[in-house]
């Protein structure tokens, strides 16, 4: 998916069994493009906004590829001691990236399944360049409708919470049926399962879930386009991709359940 995506993104990082992957899911969802870039659009602009906000942290879990953009450029063009680990489970992606970032001062790369939070959190690329005493801002984008089990996603995104000290953030962006059909979707359903993973969609309701304990930053949980959106940037169709985006901030701590509730 990394490559397809790169693909997408008009970037360089993909083959040909790759193309024509993403031109039958385009076939099957034809503004495919456009939400691809719309979630890397929203990437950009959160980040950007974070590291303003004095955020220097960043986990970035479930990488892909960044031929056409990456998180620490953008991140260090604010501030430049600002560090970035990047995880994604797929081995080519963890190679490429290995190779392009070598030598980039505030980064690493560790290859390890966002579902396994304490290998993430424990792993030596993780651990040697981020303290998570101070805040980190966790980028989850386009990689959780790959978790398709509901109560897992809860346990591994509350997982990544409790390791944040107060002033993290979590910003996702999340598969969502905008304007997609019944039918479009089991399409995709149908190419996705080549690949042997098929995305899940969730409703903006279930993806709000994932932001337990968080409180939002304006606007909200929106369409992609529609966070903080930048003039000049809009694309044509951006409204109907099917993908729905958020910035959590984790401004106080939740309070353990054996503590019974908050009265
Ligand atoms: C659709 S791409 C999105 C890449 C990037 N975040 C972006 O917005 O362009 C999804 C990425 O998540 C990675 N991924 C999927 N499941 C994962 C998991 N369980 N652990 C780590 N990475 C995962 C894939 O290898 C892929 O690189």
């Amino acid at each position: 998916m990394a490559r397809v995506c790169d693909y997408l993104l008009g970037g360089t990082g993909h083959f040909e069994l790759d193309r024509e992957f993403a031109e039958d899911l385009e076939s099957a969802l034809p503004n495919l493009a456009a939400h691809v870039r719309s979630q890397h659009g929203f990437l950009v602009r959160a980040v950007r906004h974070l590291a303003a906000s004095g955020i220097d942290q960043f986990l970035d879990l479930g990488t892909g590829l960044s031929t056409v953009g990456d998180v620490h450029g953008t991140a260090q063009r604010v501030d430049p001691d600002a560090r970035i680990a990047y995880v994604d489970a797929d081995p080519f992606t963890v190679r490429l990236a290995d190779a392009q970032f070598a030598g980039v001062r505030g980064v690493s790369v560790t290859e390890a399944d966002l579902c396994e939070p304490a290998s993430v959190l424990t792993a030596p690329g993780v651990t040697g360049l981020l303290d998570f005493t101070r805040p980190v801002a966790v980028l989850a984008i386009a990689a959780l409708p790959f978790i398709t089990d509901d109560d897992e996603l809860s346990g591994v995104i509350a997982a990544y919470r409790d390791a944040c000290s107060v002033g993290s953030a979590l910003v996702v962006s999340h598969l969502s049926a905008v304007s997609a059909t019944r039918e479009q979707i089991e399409r995709v359903g149908e190419v996705a399962a080549r690949l042997g993973g098929l995305p899940c969609w969730r409703g903006a309701d279930d993806v709000r879930g994932v932001l337990n304990g968080y409180e939002l930053a304006e606007p909200g949980l929106v369409q992609t386009a529609r966070w903080r959106p930048e003039p000049g940037t809009d694309e044509p169709g951006a409204l109907e991709v099917n993908a729905v985006s958020a910035v959590g901030l984790l401004v106080s701590r939740p309070v353990p359940t054996e503590l019974g509730p908050v009265r």
